[in-house]
């Protein structure tokens, strides 16, 4: 993006005229005004109970289907049926888990990875109370690479399914989705994808990875707090449910979504939409592709502006002798998106960020929730990582602004 276009981008998110610096936003991204009015819209209008037969009940079913049929759209899934939203990607895959508890027969096998976000180990980690048989995919702790090897010695006949993450929110770099799928499959097993590091940077295509579930939070996202799983249809209608008894296994995704999805979330959610349109406006003149195309055209854009952002990132901390980055010193658009991690050396990593604090830069330490990817890499005692995470709003201006206060602190 040029820099008009990026002034353009920016623009669209209040929280970035106040010369913050956010380089936190694989915690939480910052939300454009699209988002904020359709979530205010929603409540100020429409805030009835689905399923009536008034006027404004049918209006605001209308508007929830409507953001179900959007995000099919946005993400190439088939049917609408196959988005199930929740409060968050952690409360989704809880949920999944427990509808496959009952799915799944004893003795039957689960791997999860050591790089995951909790969110993807621990639900399937209490399937062992069901009998099910969990086993651990680990990173080649050198690489920081998942090598089909090492999960080809652990697949066996019984293996129902393989949780891995698209993009680990410590590591930046992304896993070859399709290639991974491919692998598993045809090995019999499902797929249970955490996309939640990657759907900031990238358009997600469930289609063309052929993934079974997949999950991500529209909070880093640039929208509210609330999430989305996608599940193939046909695996998705043969799941036992989770909500009342009365509600029949037919009723896709509804069986999924306990209490009901949240009806403003819901509708909010398609103002990140409205905000990728907005940028697709501004810079393209063709109007008459369809949604898919126009968020490709999107996500091209920001991947092309990360890619400068993460080379000049990179090139600081490798040519800082003290830094040691935990993840991939690559900084091609394929291999990584912008969230670095690393540590310093005699430095714990807890002690960095609030010496940042003072400057108006928003980073942070710690494990991430990917507390078992931590302490196998040996980082516990050091408290973890410092980590740097952008999205396509970030300027070079502020990632310069970082290096110098970085580079006089370390
Ligand atoms: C990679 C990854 N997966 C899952 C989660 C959990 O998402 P949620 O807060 O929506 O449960 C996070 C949150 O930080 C994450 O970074």
């Amino acid at each position: 993006m040029s820099t008009s276009d990026i002034n353009f981008v920016r623009q669209q998110f209040p929280a970035l005229t106040n010369g913050f610096a956010f380089f936190d936003n694989a915690g939480g991204s910052q939300v454009p005004v699209q988002v904020a009015n359709k979530i205010s819209h929603y409540l100020l209008h429409s805030n009835v109970q689905l399923g009536a037969s008034y006027r404004i009940s049918k209006q605001s079913e209308a508007m929830v289907a409507t953001a179900s049929g959007l995000w099919a759209q946005a993400i190439n899934a088939a049917d609408p049926a196959e988005i199930v939203m929740g409060s968050s990607s952690t409360a989704l895959l809880q949920n999944l888990a427990r509808s496959l508890a009952h799915y799944f027969k004893p003795g039957d096998e689960v791997i999860v990875t050591n790089c995951d976000h909790e969110a993807n180990i621990g639900p399937w980690l209490g399937l062992e109370e069901a009998g099910i048989v969990i086993k651990t995919w680990k990173i080649n702790p050198d690489s920081f690479q998942l090598e089909l090897e090492e999960l080809g010695k652990l697949m066996t006949s019984k293996t129902r399914l393989v949780a891995f993450t698209h993009v680990s929110n410590i590591l930046g770099s992304i896993n070859p989705v399709e290639e991974i799928t491919r692998f598993i499959h045809e090995r019999g097993a499902l797929v249970c994808v955490d996309g939640v590091a990657f759907a900031p940077h990238r358009q997600v295509d469930v289609k063309k990875w052929d993934v079974d579930f997949y999950v991500f939070s529209f909070y880093k996202v640039f929208g509210p707090h609330y999430a989305l799983l996608y599940g193939r249809h046909a695996l998705l209608s043969q799941l036992p449910g989770i909500n009342h008894y009365f509600i029949a296994r037919e009723d896709v995704p509804y069986k999924l979504q306990p209490g009901n999805v949240n009806f403003e979330l819901t509708v909010g959610s398609t103002g990140i939409i409205d905000y990728l349109d907005t940028v697709f406006a501004q810079h393209f003149e063709v109007s008459t592709w369809d949604l898919f195309s126009r968020l490709k055209q999107v996500f091209d854009l920001f991947t092309e502006h990360e890619e400068q952002l993460t080379r000049r990132f990179l090139e600081f901390l490798t040519s800082k002798k003290n830094i040691r980055l935990i993840g991939s010193v690559e900084f091609s658009r394929e291999v990584r998106v912008p969230t670095f991690s690393f540590v310093v050396e005699n430095i714990k990593s807890s002690v960095i960020p609030p010496q940042v604090d003072g400057y108006d830069i928003g980073i942070r330490w710690g494990d991430f929730y990917a507390r078992r990817l931590i302490n196998d890499l040996g980082l516990s005692d050091v408290d973890g990582v410092v980590r740097v995470s952008m999205v396509h709003y970030n300027t070079v201006e502020e990632v310069d602004r970082l290096i110098r206060v970085l580079d006089r602190i370390l």
